[in-house]
């Protein structure tokens, strides 16, 4: 434990080293490094749940309320902590955000130098100013997120700074214990887990985490893993890589996934899918998690959920409105909706400007 951090109990947020050390390949001599990870809450979704059916329960899982914003620093506390041990003083990522920000968090905290390169104009404004504000040396390339990750596994194979993308086997680690929370906050695994799908690191980590918990007899069954790439970045869905994604949902903007083996072994092992959804539909799902679930997330997010009302739409889960036996969803809701606040008011009605006068306001209220 870190100097300084205060012990809680097993519940609290202790960060994911601390609280599942032994399902992680840390020792005693690992220096933690840790903003308190993980723990996020499993929100259950009401009415995201009825309009599947009355045996439906869908949750989730809202991982934007970590550190950074983002499942990233579950991954990356280990990550981090491992090059630290390790006696490295510098790591290097490649990102479409949301790792850049993560890694330049906990570099920090370990005092160590990083390196982060972006595509250029392709960050949420949001992720950049953590990135800054964090102290990493940001690099912004012209070219896209698949040519800045060939470049960075190039510079940390010769060069003495550890790559801390979702490659390096320490993040997926990490990632794997947002697996072990739900099975633990169920008492069990959920039938079915949704999720997007960008560089594949993440439904790769999932995936493990259950096998393991199942391996481990802490739970007795598997989920059917169900994940969503954006159409125009949908390279496992093409089956060959893209050279120009494109999508509103920057953070899966990705043409050839690290992961992409380990993702389809995912959904042969699960039994699953792995489809694509529009941008339209990802709004469309972003919009309703806001307005109605009360839970604002960025656009890649609510992949999960727009997977899902898509497939409920073709009649995938038809056979399971028995009204018997409970079904239990849970969709990842990846990263925090006030990384991308343009895309959010781009895409809402701005406010109406009035007279500051109480009769002009209520009445523009529709309070009567
Ligand atoms: N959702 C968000 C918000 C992300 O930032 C990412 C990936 C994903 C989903 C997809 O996860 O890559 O494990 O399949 N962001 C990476 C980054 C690529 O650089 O921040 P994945």
């Amino acid at each position: 434990m870190q100097s300084g951090q205060i012990k809680h109990n097993n519940t609290g947020r202790i960060g994911i080293i601390n609280r599942y050390a032994k399902y992680l390949p840390v020792t005693k001599k690992t220096p933690v490094i840790t903003l308190c990870e993980g723990n996020t809450p499993l929100i259950f979704a009401s009415k995201i749940s009825n309009t599947l059916g009355v045996n439906f329960k869908v949750y989730l899982k809202y991982e934007g309320l970590n550190p950074t914003g983002s499942f990233k620093d579950r991954g990356m506390t280990l990550a981090i902590s491992k090059a630290k041990e390790e006696g490295m003083s510098a790591v290097i990522c490649a990102s479409t955000g949301n790792t850049s920000a993560s890694a330049a968090a906990y570099a920090a905290r370990a005092n160590m130098k990083c390196v982060v390169v972006i595509p250029e104009g392709a960050i949420a404004l949001g992720k950049l100013a953590q990135a800054l504000i964090h102290n990493a040396t940001v690099i912004a390339i012209k070219g896209n997120f698949d040519d800045a990750l060939a470049i960075v596994r190039e510079i940390s194979d010769n060069y003495p700074v550890r790559l801390v993308n979702s490659i390096n086997p320490n993040r997926i680690e990490g990632q794997k214990t947002a697996s072990f929370e739900i099975c633990d906050s169920l008492n069990g695994a959920p039938d079915f887990h949704c999720l997007p799908v960008g560089n594949a690191g993440n439904i790769t980590a999932y995936w493990k985490g259950y096998k393991e918990y199942y391996s481990y007899k802490k739970i007795e069954s598997l989920p059917v893993m169900l994940g969503f790439q954006a159409k125009g970045s949908a390279p496992i869905i093409k089956g060959k890589p893209i050279k120009n994604p494109k999508t509103i949902a920057t953070a899966i903007k990705i043409g050839n996934p690290a992961s992409w083996q380990q993702a389809i072994d995912a959904r042969s092992e699960s039994k699953g899918l792995i489809e694509a959804v529009s941008d339209n539909q990802i709004l469309q799902a972003y919009k309703i998690l806001a307005k109605e679930e009360g839970v604002f997330v960025e656009p890649a997010s609510a992949a999960s959920v727009a997977g899902l009302f898509m497939l409920n739409k073709t009649g995938y889960f038809d056979k399971y409105k028995t009204k018997t036996k409970e079904i239990r969803i849970v969709c990842t809701l990846t990263g925090h909706g006030l990384k991308d606040p343009e895309i959010a008011i781009k895409n809402i009605k701005t406010p109406k400007v009035v007279e500051s006068k109480m009769q002009t306001i209520l009445k523009a209220a529709g309070i009567k």
